[in-house]
């Protein structure tokens, strides 16, 4: 399965402070925002990666992620040159997909729980569309999603005034192939983009949509707003701070996915070890602890 991890955007809603930084750069804490998507891909098992940036902003994402080896990886990246909405990714990232199977996860998603790569990450091919759930306060601000007692899904809409369930649909989504073509149906909706949503109705008009309801233990947060960042950034502060095991560390989760050695760790960590992160990884191979 390839990746699509979108990081465009104009991020309108943090202005002064994205002006001239791509939102997906900022720090989260004690990383920068792509780092968590990027982690939550490689835990689903993907390792080919297609990185979608705004054309100002992709140098700075090149630098700061490169072609992925290092976290052995493999990352293409693309621009969306408007935001023309989130399902234009699937047109931008066609040669990309090729025949393959795809996931596509929002660059300001932030995912944590236990045993979520595992939740995750299913074996076999992917037919139709797979979206997740989880219920919030405030569902009116994102898709909103309706199931019934069965777990099929009745409607999927994206931000209804009068929501139809409290399940909202997080930015993370797994499609079969034909996700390219169907994008290529799809109209610009009210407010002048590709909706993901559309894709996904389109999925669920012919039986094809499944929704896995995250469990109670995993948080979801999108870190668009300055208070949702500054939420994110203080989730993840206490949680590292109390367990002292880090969340998105794009390095760790590599290593522990045994996609690079204790060697090429140690390389990764050398550099980084006057701000502590460094002193982390150093201290993940002194003391293999197990996974959490
Ligand atoms: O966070 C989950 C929600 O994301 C879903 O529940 C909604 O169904 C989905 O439409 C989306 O809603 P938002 O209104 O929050 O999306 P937003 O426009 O903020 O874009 C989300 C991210 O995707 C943001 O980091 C910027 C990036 N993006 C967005 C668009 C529309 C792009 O890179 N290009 C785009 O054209």
């Amino acid at each position: 399965m390839r990746g699509i991890l979108l990081a465009g955007g104009t991020g309108t809603r943090l202005w002064p402070v994205t002006r001239a930084i791509s939102k997906q750069l900022m720090p989260v804490f004690d990383k920068p925002m792509v780092y968590y998507p990027l982690c939550t891909l490689v835990m689903a098992g993907v390792r080919e990666i297609l990185i979608i940036t705004t054309p100002e902003d992709q140098d700075q994402f090149r630098r700061l992620l490169g072609d992925g080896a290092q976290f052995g990886l493999r990352l293409d990246y693309a621009v969306q040159p408007r935001p023309e909405g989130i399902a234009q990714a699937f047109l931008i990232g066609a040669d990309f997909i090729g025949a393959e199977s795809v996931a596509l996860i929002l660059g300001d998603n932030i995912f944590h729980g236990v045993g979520l790569g595992q939740q995750l990450s299913r074996p076999g091919r992917l037919a139709g569309a797979r979206i997740l759930a989880q219920e919030v306060t405030d569902p009116a601000a994102y898709g909103v999603v309706e199931l019934d007692g069965t777990g099929n899904v009745l409607s999927i809409e994206e931000k209804p005034i009068r929501p139809r369930s409290r399940y909202a649909v997080p930015g993370l989504y797994f499609y079969d192939n034909r996700v390219v073509d169907i994008a290529r149906t799809v109209r610009p909706s009210a407010r002048r983009e590709l909706e993901i949503t559309a894709i996904n109705d389109h999925y669920r008009r012919s039986g094809e949509l499944f929704v896995t309801v995250l469990d109670r233990g995993t948080v979801w947060l999108d870190a668009g707003t300055f208070t949702s960042l500054m939420q994110a950034a203080e989730f993840v502060r206490v949680i590292e701070e109390r367990d002292g095991v880090k969340i998105g560390c794009i390095e760790e989760v590599a290593w522990r996915c045994g996609l690079i050695s204790d060697g090429q760790l140690r390389r990764l960590a050398e550099p980084l070890t006057r701000s502590g992160y460094g002193e982390y990884l150093l201290g993940l191979l002194a003391d293999r602890r197990v996974e959490r």
